[in-house]
């Protein structure tokens, strides 16, 4: 399958969050498929050196809510091809336990985070008249779930984000979509689903947790030039959750 190995040949691609989950395991899919891959992670984690070193890639770090150390950090990269904003959190509260500090926590770590990446590579993919960005969003922001309404919310603005992004960077040929994943088996799913696990699998008619490799793949499918003519669209890889 030689061409598939060549997927993203000559395309440089920065996985934000990817010292570890669904952005590690992109992270490594697209060094398979031939991209030159930057890594990134909060910070300077032994992970996330060893992923770097492990991929021969570069890396960078830095908290995606600081506007202006993302912008430092980006600025050394040189010209991105691909971003994919992966990095978000997921705490647990429900509204009679979130207090504003964590409202403004989640929206500023999963919405501002996008906003404060996108908005840094995107002067040089209008130059260039070339870019894709893929946004992480959630099945949690596509249907109801009890329990999360900040998480909830702040997917559902990736959406939104997404859709209206693309008109405006439409006529600079930038590709700007999103992927809703469903329950992923990763670190953030053992500590916040458990241990309700069960019970949320039985929910899913394909019975069991997505592997992170299946939302790579499609990840990346976006990313690449198979993908011409999808613009603002979020792609649902739940299992089939959504369906019920
Ligand atoms: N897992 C699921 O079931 C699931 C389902 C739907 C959507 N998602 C979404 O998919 C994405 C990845 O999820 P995951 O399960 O792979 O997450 P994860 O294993 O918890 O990893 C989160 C990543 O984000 C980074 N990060 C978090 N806050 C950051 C900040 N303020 N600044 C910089 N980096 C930050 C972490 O960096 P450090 O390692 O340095 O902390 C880590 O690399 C998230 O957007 C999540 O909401 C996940």
């Amino acid at each position: 399958m030689a061409m598939e190995n060549n997927l993203l040949e000559n395309k440089v691609i920065l996985i934000t969050g990817s010292s570890r989950g669904i952005g590690a395991t992109t992270a490594r899919l697209a060094k398979k498929y031939g991209a030159e891959v930057i890594v990134h992670g909060k910070t300077e984690s032994e992970q996330l050196r060893a992923l770097a070193s492990e991929l021969k890639a570069k890396y960078i770090y830095c908290d995606i809510t600081n506007e202006e150390d993302v912008r430092i950090k980006v600025s050394k990269l040189g010209s991105i091809d691909i971003l994919v904003n992966n990095a978000g959190i997921n705490p647990s509260k429900t509204f009679q336990e979130l207090k504003n500090d964590d409202w403004r926590e989640i929206f500023e770590t999963n919405v501002l985070g996008t906003v404060n990446f996108s908005r840094t590579v995107l002067p040089r993919m209008i130059e260039r008249r070339e870019g894709k960005i893929i946004n992480i969003a959630s099945i949690k922001g596509y249907n109801h779930i009890n329990g999360k309404p900040a998480y909830a919310a702040s997917k559902a603005a990736i959406m939104r984000i997404t859709s209206s992004m693309a008109e405006e960077f439409a006529p600079y040929n930038i590709l700007i979509n999103a992927i809703a994943p469903g329950f992923t088996d990763t670190e953030m799913t053992r500590t916040t689903l458990s241990p309700k696990i069960q019970e949320q699998i039985k929910n899913i008619p394909l019975k069991r947790l997505a592997q992170a490799e299946e939302i790579a793949e499609v990840i990346l499918f976006l990313a690449s030039n198979k993908a011409s003519y999808i613009t603002g669209q979020t792609i649902l890889v739940d299992g089939g959750y959504s369906i019920k």
